[in-house]
């Protein structure tokens, strides 16, 4: 079919994005993270048409913080976007542009819409590759600026074995 892209991030390429920069260094840079698969029907920046996307994260953490997606807010700031949970358990982390953050939780079947201008991140915290589908316009582009270090202003740790969403002031 035409259009139809993948690609795969490890953890070499998101570096700054965990809070604990010793368990990361003790790492494989090669270990995938994440991987998605996205189908373009019409070119990259045409307003009106849509993408649709799978995105599976694997289960793992570095140190006590969950396998996670980078992160962005759509480059065309007010771009909303669906995501539909099909396999596994995890969280969604929303940032608005007031700073405030919140978490959705993410299990089959559960959807989610995101709002243009909100930040969105998704944490694995289950013991299998979680996976969730995506829709969103194919002007949107990705902004990646946000995710480094304060980016989110929320972690999702794991806390006595049991995933905690923890706001934080980094
Ligand atoms: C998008 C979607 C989604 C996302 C992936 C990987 O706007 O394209 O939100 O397909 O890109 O889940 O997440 P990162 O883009 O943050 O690496
Ligand atoms: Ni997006």
């Amino acid at each position: 079919m035409p259009g139809l892209r993948s690609s795969e991030k490890k953890l070499g390429q998101l570096s700054g994005i965990f809070r604990d920069a010793q368990a990361f260094r003790g790492m494989d840079p090669d270990t995938i993270v994440y991987r998605v698969w996205w189908w373009e029907p019409v070119p990259g920046g045409t307003e009106g048409g849509l993408f649709w996307g799978l995105t599976e994260i694997q289960p793992g953490s570095v140190g006590d913080e969950y396998y996670m997606t980078h992160g962005h807010r759509h480059a065309v700031l007010d771009r909303a976007e669906f995501y539909g949970t099909t396999v596994g358990e995890g969280m969604l982390v929303l940032r608005d542009e007031s700073g405030r953050s919140w978490f959705e939780a993410m299990k089959p079947g559960s959807l989610h819409y995101i709002s243009g201008r909100v930040a969105h991140r998704v944490v694995n915290t289950g013991d299998v590759p979680l996976r969730f589908v995506a829709c969103w316009p194919s002007d949107a582009g990705h902004d990646y600026q946000i995710a480094g270090g304060k980016g989110f202003g929320a972690r999702v740790l794991r806390q006595n074995g049991k995933p905690s969403f923890t706001l934080t002031e980094e």
